[in-house]
């Protein structure tokens, strides 16, 4: 193991020790919590809203839109000085050179998506680098021509998909196949899901999962999920939109495909920052694959011979089509140095323990009157917790209506979910005490 690694692993369980002890479920004990957080110092990192009386918002929806990161600002005026002062010999000589300025993400993304560096590639947004992989990796043969997701994907990757499926001359109805929770229950099993990858094998080109569902919170159990995938023929592709900088991932062991993700979330960098894309070692230089192509990836060697033939990079950065959005990526390499420093390992043994607490306070506060759908289990959830209220009389959007009114940021999503997510980035625990303390007033009769 490298020294890195085993000191990081024994700050994570220094963490463990100090912030899961048994304390009271009451602003008390969240101030003793944080009081003893050894990564509360990182908060101070970004920038908390305010209410027009400039009181600090609680902020729990770092799964929809992270807070931004203080050097972010920085990071951009660097790039419009060198602009301003440069003109285009910034494309060079820019204090970080543009040309190759996707490349500085490479290292903060690899350590976060568990992959080698050649394996990930800032690019373009989510659903575009969706498609993209798509067109190497849903490659329908025969009777192998189906897609296989949950049946709660978020709609952007379920248009992506029936377009696909439209676009080979197939359709929805006969070759997407959609597993959905047994009734009752909110969750997906992984058994379920393993035994309908089976069932189905021979029909199957594709299985695109989510690392973690955007309306229950669940994290999806990812090794036997690829395996059963890979076992049955079928290419594996994952959305980790809501589990990249959230949970511990290892894509290149667990030998997913690929894998797509926004950076707007978890990671920080900002309302519609560029995208990322994790492409798998083995496919890292085959021609076979076909793809949409584009001068970015091309050979960096000849890409300015200006020929007329492309030479694809091996690796993700392959995958590129477009030179890279400078000023949508500077936010996100500020955001990963603090990812670099905070380390992820720490982060998610605080993120347990916040999630932990937010779950037992609203389990004690609001008995009968909300339901968290998401997981109970720590490890088959993130940071986001999912809660349906069982009142008549108070719809979820009137709920969230009436946490903003009081300071507290969360959101809601069609037609009766409430989400709200701790980040141990830059919420604390005291966050959550209060938040909690705002429901139970926003749910009173
Ligand atoms: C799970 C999931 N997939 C896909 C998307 C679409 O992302 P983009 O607009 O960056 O393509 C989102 C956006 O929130 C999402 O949450």
């Amino acid at each position: 193991m490298r020294r890195g690694a085993r000191a990081s692993r024994r700050g994570s369980a220094a963490i463990e020790r100090t912030l899961t002890a048994p304390r009271d479920l009451d602003a008390a004990g969240a101030a003793d919590l944080d009081a003893r957080d050894p990564l509360a110092a990182f908060a101070a990192e970004f920038h908390h809203p305010r209410d027009a009386a400039g009181r600090k918002l609680i902020y729990l929806c770092g799964h929809s839109l992270g807070l931004q990161p203080k050097p972010a600002q920085g990071y951009v005026a660097q790039e419009l000085a060198d602009w301003q002062r440069l003109g285009v010999l910034g494309h060079h000589e820019a204090a970080r050179p543009w040309i190759p300025y996707h490349e500085r993400a490479a290292p903060g993304l690899a350590a976060l998506a568990g992959a080698l560096e050649s394996e990930v590639v800032a690019m373009n947004s989510l659903t575009v680098n969706l498609h993209l992989m798509m067109v190497s990796f849903f490659r329908p043969r025969g009777v192998r021509n189906c897609v296989l997701i949950e049946k709660s994907a978020f709609p952007s990757d379920r248009y992506a998909l029936v377009s696909q499926l439209e676009f080979h001359g197939l359709n929805a109805a006969q070759h997407l196949i959609e597993v959905g929770p047994r009734p009752g229950e909110h969750a997906l099993r992984t058994e379920d899901l393993v035994a309908r990858i089976e069932q189905e094998a021979p029909r199957l080109a594709l299985v695109l999962l989510p690392g973690v569902q955007y309306l229950t919170g669940q994290l999806f159990d990812l090794p036997p999920l690829i395996a059963a995938a890979r076992a049955a023929g079928a290419a594996a592709g994952v959305d980790l939109a809501h589990a990249i900088g959230n949970v511990p991932l290892r894509l290149h062991d667990w030998d997913a495909d690929f894998a797509v993700w926004c950076s707007y979330k978890y990671l920080n960098a900002g309302p519609g920052a560029v995208g990322g894309c994790f492409v798998h070692e083995r496919h890292a230089t085959r021609r076979d694959l076909p793809r949409f192509a584009g001068w970015w990836g091309h050979s960096k060697a000849q890409r300015f011979d200006m020929g007329p033939d492309f030479n694809p990079l091996a690796g993700a950065e392959g995958w590129q089509v477009s030179n890279p959005p400078v000023l949508s990526t500077a936010p996100l390499l500020a955001s990963l140095e603090i990812f670099g420093r905070a380390g992820l390992g720490r982060l998610r043994v605080k993120s347990v323990a916040l999630t932990g607490f937010m779950q037992r306070l609203i389990e004690t506060r609001l008995p009968r009157t909300v339901e968290i759908i998401t997981p109970g289990r720590e490890d088959e959830r993130g940071s986001q917790l999912s809660l349906r209220l069982a009142l008549p009389q108070l719809t979820a959007k009137q709920c969230y209506e009436r946490l903003s009114a009081a300071g507290v940021v969360a959101d809601w999503r069609e037609p009766d979910t409430l989400r709200l997510a701790a980040v141990p980035l830059y919420n604390s625990f005291g966050d959550v005490a209060r938040a909690v303390e705002t429901l139970a007033r926003a749910a009173a009769p």
